[in-house]
């Protein structure tokens, strides 16, 4: 097939490029190549999607978008030539998450500003220009080789310089993560036979916990910390200690991801994923996230507030 990435030289994008290629498919990636790498074997096309002139008068079976965030140029891209649509959207479309368990069927944003929001009115505008041939994955945590985000990484960075690590609430508690590599693959499948529909994009619920998570990681000593201490320590959520949530938020880790399974995506274990960021990282992987969004990578935490917390236990 002739597939069109709008994206594709960071982290999921890059992916994506590398399951299309293996596949023997004909790859043309659409980028201002500004950022990342582009594989070697694809056709480069370089503009902005503000202006999509470069790809007037062509066609491609399907597009894969891991590169929309706003209705405007999602929309745009729809007036191209392309057989199927597939878009890259977020499990922040539902205003529920993470207070409460979504599903596909849970209320999206209708208005408002923001990352949720502005890939909601992506999908719909996407939805109202290519009904019948587009669909949306709302992903989860993306987590794999090439995190430019660096929420896995940041733990993994952490507990390979070992020593006394804080980890957060306590390891049962429930984990969903997608490596990228498996979405990657689902997304191209979904291309390949011009699927439609709205999938949630993650693993299952229940599908690791923090502790087989940051275990697989190495063998520092995790000092386990509970809600009330890491709320009590100003620990801002999400950020500070990657990937922690209150449990008071109860559908973080409960997204329902049934009709993605029905539809043919399967998720490797999490210790394949954490070997792998963990060999990513001993290449020298961290170098290359000066690039695409690395501004908002969360900080190492210093010596002396971790040794502020450890007191707190
Ligand atoms: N990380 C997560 O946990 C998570 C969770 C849920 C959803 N998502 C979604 O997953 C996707 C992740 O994407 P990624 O960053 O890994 O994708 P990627 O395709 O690997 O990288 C982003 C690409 O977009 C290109 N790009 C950015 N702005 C552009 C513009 N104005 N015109 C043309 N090209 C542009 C960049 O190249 P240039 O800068 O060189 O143009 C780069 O190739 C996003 O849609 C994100 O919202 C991520």
């Amino acid at each position: 097939m002739e597939l069109l990435v709008l994206g594709g030289t960071v982290f999921l994008g890059r992916h994506v490029v590398n399951e299309a290629v293996a596949r023997g498919h004909d790859v043309t990636i659409y980028t201002r190549g500004l950022h990342g790498a582009a594989h070697p074997d694809v056709e480069h096309v370089k503009g902005d999607r503000a202006d999509l002139t470069p790809l007037h008068n062509r066609h491609w079976d399907a597009a894969i978008d891991t590169s929309g965030f706003d209705p405007e140029p999602v929309q745009a891209s729809a007036s191209l030539d392309l057989g199927h649509y597939v878009f890259v959207s977020s499990c922040n479309v539902y205003p529920d998450w993470p207070d409460k368990p979504v599903d596909e069927d849970s209320p999206t944003w209708q208005d408002g500003e923001g990352y949720g929001q502005g890939k909601a009115a992506a999908e719909r505008a996407a939805h109202a220009a290519m009904d019948g041939r587009f669909a949306t994955v709302r992903a989860g945590l993306i987590v794999g080789p090439h995190d430019n985000v660096f929420r896995l990484p940041w733990w993994v960075s952490r507990i390979m310089r070992g020593g006394k690590v804080p980890a957060p609430g306590a390891p049962e508690r429930s984990m969903q993560i997608i490596d990228a590599r498996d979405l990657a693959r689902f997304l191209v499948d979904l291309a390949e036979q011009r699927v439609s529909g709205t999938f949630n994009g993650t693993g299952p619920i229940g599908q690791t916990s923090w502790g087989e998570l940051l275990t697989a990681a190495g063998d520092a000593e995790l000092v386990w910390l509970p809600d009330e201490k890491l709320i009590e320590a100003e620990i801002e959520e999400w950020t500070e200690l990657p990937m922690w949530l209150p449990a008071k938020y109860e559908g973080t880790w409960r997204v329902d991801t049934t009709r993605a399974q029905a539809a043919g995506l399967t998720t490797r274990p999490v210790l394949e994923t954490v070997r792998d960021v963990r060999s990513w990282l001993e290449n020298g992987g961290a170098d290359e996230l000066h690039d695409w969004r690395s501004e908002f990578r969360p900080k190492p935490m210093s010596a002396e507030r971790e040794a502020a917390l450890f007191r707190l236990v």
